[in-house]
């Protein structure tokens, strides 16, 4: 018997028809056995502000960290903006890294993807991974999954209709779990 993984998932865009919110979804649908999936919606989150933080956290950016320290893992859902991360998702982030001596982010395992043009948020992956090197996330190196053309492999419901992005998921989902278990034990 296998200890559950809870992941806590989010995605990096507000718009009602989001793929990447979609690749969430799929996940919520394949996940190993041993994993339970939560996804937290990013629109309530206000843009980061230090006097704020002083006066004590906003509401939803509290609920976030929460969450986040009641997950084991993390699994974030990233588009490309102009070569890198949107500015939803880093500011999420940056919220969930105050204050840098109780991050909750610091120590978390995380598994990143993406849907995006033809590029399919490579570029963007490799700032998080820069952003997780500053907030002492734990990237999860392999598989990657960047899923390019994303209007090709979603139906106008948001269903997930790509086989092969589907087995790709189920992959990065089962390394995530081997990823957090090995973390916990080291
Ligand atoms: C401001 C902006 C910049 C973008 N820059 C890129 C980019 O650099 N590379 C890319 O592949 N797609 C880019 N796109 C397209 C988005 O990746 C695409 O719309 C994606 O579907 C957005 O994710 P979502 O479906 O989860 O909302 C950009 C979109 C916006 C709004």
């Amino acid at each position: 018997m296998t200890t559950p993984i809870h992941v806590l998932g989010f995605a990096g865009s507000l718009r009602k028809g989001s793929y990447n919110a979609a690749l969430l979804r799929a996940a919520s649908e394949i996940l190993p056995a041993s994993m339970t999936l939560e996804i937290f919606d990013l629109a309530p989150i206000p843009l980061y502000n230090a006097d704020e933080e002083a006066a004590g956290f906003p509401e939803p950016v509290q609920r976030f960290k929460e969450r986040i320290a009641a997950a084991d893992a993390l699994l974030i859902a990233t588009p490309e903006y102009n070569y890198s991360v949107p500015g939803v998702l880093k500011n999420a982030l940056d919220w969930a890294s105050r204050p840098p001596a109780a991050s909750t982010l610091s120590g978390k395992p995380m598994a990143m993807m993406g849907v995006g043009g033809r590029s399919g948020t490579i570029r963007a992956q490799l700032q998080l991974r820069q952003i997780a090197l500053g907030t002492n996330l734990l990237p999860l190196n392999r598989p990657e999954l960047a899923v390019a053309m994303g209007w090709e492999k979603f139906d106008a419901e948001g269903r997930l209709t790509d086989e092969a992005t589907r087995e790709q998921l189920g992959k990065l989902l089962v390394a995530l779990a081997d990823w957090t278990w090995r973390l916990r034990n080291v």
